[in-house]
């Protein structure tokens, strides 16, 4: 197994002692390590229960031993490969597959070569197909319920969840499989009230009083949005105020405890990326990453910018500013960031952008397409 110290990158101090040493051509991702180790201690810190890191967010071996070191042992993981990202760079933490669509034999690997114990289903022939590649009386399975509100920017209850009146019936018959039944749903992404955790724990509440018996784990998702440019939300606290608040109306076991599965909010702070300026024709610029690279997750209808520092020759540019209209390198009309961004007026080839807060579904989900890829990937002790 890999060794988690074995993660070899280049550091530096900030960006421009990054710029004036590498020169680079290609976008450089930065990692902040004690970004992201705050972020960690803060969630955990705060939140009343146990908490999971969504791998998806950003599975960068360096980011998930970060959240490792700032205190996150419990990572929630969507495939094979994120499972084992998790065993080989986290040691001593626990992976857990919560997802109820898996590749076939899936599930039964994760049990027999990562001793993972957790795992999730949604409807009963998906409880049948778990129940053939595993050990049900040595494992956890989370029943997902579908919720959607308003407030949750992206919603995932159209493709995962059991309707809530059929959750009592599945978490029944997960117990009488010899496996210990537990509760899970996920709001959506970037949930900018507090109100909608409250709602789902309250419709959670109704469905756990017509099982029977009362669960150990309930597990509220992600969601925990994180504040950008013209995209305000209120604080974290509030939203752990609303969740501990609405804690009692589970009526959990003895020993129950409350799970979430922050992503967004654990992988945006700690890394930026350093842009080149390739040509600029009046208010359009053109940068050499895009929308099929870093930007990818701007195609979603939440926040729509990051905030930006330029640079010339390593050094920061300041002046009036203007709103530019950003273009991708790729040959795609489609490839523009969504809204303008405001830069130095004097902006011009050569220069650098270093954009800020871009750790969630950025680095996990970019493409190759024009074979425009940088696998650039440093560590900033400074921001
Ligand atoms: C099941 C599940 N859990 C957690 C998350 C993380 O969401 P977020 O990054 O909004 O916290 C997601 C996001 O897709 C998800 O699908």
């Amino acid at each position: 197994m890999p060794d988690s110290k074995a993660i070899d990158r280049l550091e530096f101090a900030d960006a421009p002692d990054m710029l004036r040493a590498l020169k680079p051509r290609q976008p450089v991702y930065c990692i902040h390590p004690d970004v992201y180790r705050a972020a960690a201690a803060e969630f955990v810190g705060g939140f009343p229960g146990r908490v999971l890191y969504a791998v998806k967010a950003n599975d960068d071996p360096e980011v998930l031993r970060l959240l490792n070191e700032g205190g996150i042992r419990h990572f929630d993981c969507a495939s094979l490969p994120e499972i084992e990202a998790v065993r080989t760079y986290c040691p001593g933490s626990t992976p857990y597959f919560m997802t109820p669509v898996r590749l076939r034999g899936a599930a039964r690997l994760a049990q027999r070569e990562w001793g993972v114990r957790h795992f999730m289903v949604d409807d009963t022939s998906g409880l049948e197909r778990l129940r053939a590649e595993i050990d049900m009386r040595s494992s956890v399975v989370f029943v997902r319920m579908a919720v959607r509100h308003p407030h949750a920017l992206q919603n995932f209850a159209n493709k995962f969840g059991a309707d809530p009146d059929e959750v009592p019936g599945l978490l029944q018959s997960v117990r009488g499989l010899g496996a210990e039944p537990a509760l899970a749903f996920n709001v959506g992404s970037s949930v900018i009230s507090p109100d909608a955790y409250t709602e789902a724990m309250d419709i959670a509440a109704g469905v756990l009083r017509q099982v029977g018996f009362p669960l150990r784990l309930v597990d509220i998702g992600g969601g925990f949005p994180l504040e950008y440019p013209g995209f305000p939300v209120p604080p974290l606290g509030d939203y752990f105020q609303a969740v501990t608040d609405a804690m009692p109306s589970l009526g959990l076991a003895r020993d129950g405890e409350l799970m979430a599965e922050p992503g967004r909010r654990l992988a945006a702070p700690g890394l930026s990326a350093v842009v080149e300026v390739l040509l600029r024709k009046d208010d359009r610029v053109y940068i050499n990453d895009g929308m099929y690279g870093i930007f990818w997750e701007l195609r979603f209808k939440a926040h729509q910018r990051y905030a930006v520092t330029a640079y010339r020759e390593g050094r920061e540019l300041t002046g009036d500013t203007d709103a530019f209209h950003l273009f991708g390198p790729t040959c795609d009309g489609s490839d523009v960031l969504p809204e303008t961004i405001s830069l130095p007026r004097e902006v011009a080839p050569g220069d650098h952008l270093h954009f800020h807060r871009l750790g969630a579904y950025s680095l996990s989900g970019r493409t190759r397409f024009n074979a425009h890829y940088s696998d650039l990937v440093v560590r900033l002790m400074s921001h």
